[in-house]
């Protein structure tokens, strides 16, 4: 063995266990195939763990999870918890905890997913999102008066800091560097009319663009990228751009590369702790029934596996995801696959043994 990663799994509310059972089950045969070990630490944390003891995300398990490699997480969010409690205690706690400032979020069609995009293939549909993930309107900065009354008052105000914004564009030019495609990076902003807070983030991405030259630095409003994300999605390549606007765009995008069931995303601090997971919730109504798609999660063990830096691991993940999306499973949508969930897993696994 050559080395040995301790990973930690939150499998987390609704379908999260099923989907990360799995990734799980994939992971292993890689891990196996390309000799290094996995070691799986589990944490219940999530709805039912909440329901039953009151806790949501203890001290503890905040430092058991930074003694490890990599965290993978199903989903969080339960039926019957207020909206909130869980996404702003639990998913965003961990990743202002462990300032995963990066929320990378690859877009692409495979071979054999239909796109509502008529005309378009994969040729077409292959870019990343880079979400800054710990800032803007996701800070919790604001308050409200009087709450409840006719003379309420409610702010939530978007904090862009020099060097949280700055953090996220250079992460965003060095992978587009690397990535090594159309090498254009579009910084998606509202110069219009958020003025204070895109005119940073806009003198910020010029000034990093002139370190590279070798990147076209473009700027593109948030509305028009919706615009074009459908109408041309050959445009991009890289795309940054601010918390909220990138949770937004990255739905939008989610259903241009196929669905939910097969977009993936990761929570990156590239000098710490980051963590994975499917960008689709905890799907209560598909919950317990074998029918939702696990390729979002085994997408993530794969991104988990690139930042792990076993790239040879990782590619044959992605290569099995290929295989199976173009010759074997129907439809990505949950109960359409053709196959349970639990069944795609088995394909996947089987091609990288073979493989
Ligand atoms: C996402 C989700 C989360 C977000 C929610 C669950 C808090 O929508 O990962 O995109 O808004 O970031
Ligand atoms: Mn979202």
């Amino acid at each position: 063995m050559s080395k040995k990663y301790n990973i930690a799994v939150v499998p987390g509310d609704g379908t999260g266990p099923e989907v990360i059972a799995e990734g799980i089950k994939v992971l292993e045969t890689v891990a196996d195939k390309c000799s290094f070990g996995l070691n799986f630490i589990y944490y219940n944390l999530g709805g039912e763990h909440y329901k039953a003891t009151g806790e949501i995300l203890p001290d503890k398990t905040l430092e058991a999870l930074a003694a490890s490699d990599a965290i993978y997480l199903g989903a969080i969010g339960h039926p019957d918890v207020k909206p909130g409690i869980l996404e702003k205690g639990i998913l965003l706690a961990l990743r202002f905890h462990f300032d995963q400032y990066v929320n990378l979020r690859p877009v692409r069609l495979y071979e054999g997913v239909d796109t509502p995009l008529k005309d378009k293939g994969p040729e077409h549909i292959d870019f990343v999102v880079v979400r800054e993930n710990t800032e803007g309107l996701y800070a919790g900065a604001g308050g409200c008066l009087k709450r409840g009354t006719p003379d309420e008052v409610a702010i939530q105000e978007s904090i862009n800091t020099r060097k949280g914004v700055e953090r996220c564009i250079r992460y965003a030019f060095d992978y587009c560097r690397k990535r090594s495609k159309r090498k254009k990076l579009t910084l998606c902003g509202k110069t219009n009319v958020l003025t204070f807070a895109f005119d940073l983030w806009e003198r910020a991405f010029r000034e990093v663009a002139k370190e590279y030259p070798d990147i076209q630095a473009d700027y593109a409003h948030v509305d028009a990228i919706c615009m074009w994300m459908v109408k041309n999605p050959e445009w991009f390549d890289v795309i940054v751009t601010d918390n909220m606007f990138g949770d937004i765009i990255t739905d939008l995008a989610a259903m241009i590369q196929g669905g939910m069931g097969i977009a993936a995303g990761a929570n990156i601090n590239p000098h710490g702790v980051s963590m994975f997971e499917p960008i689709g919730g905890s799907a209560p109504k598909y919950t317990g029934m074998g029918i939702i798609n696990p390729i979002a999660a085994i997408s993530a063990a794969q991104l988990m596996l690139e930042t792990l830096g076993e790239d040879r691991a990782a590619s044959l993940i992605e290569k099995g995801v290929m295989k199976v999306l173009r010759e074997d499973i129907k439809d990505v949508a949950a109960g359409k696959m053709g196959f349970s969930t639990k069944e795609v897993g088995d394909l996947i696994a089987e091609y990288i043994r073979k493989n």
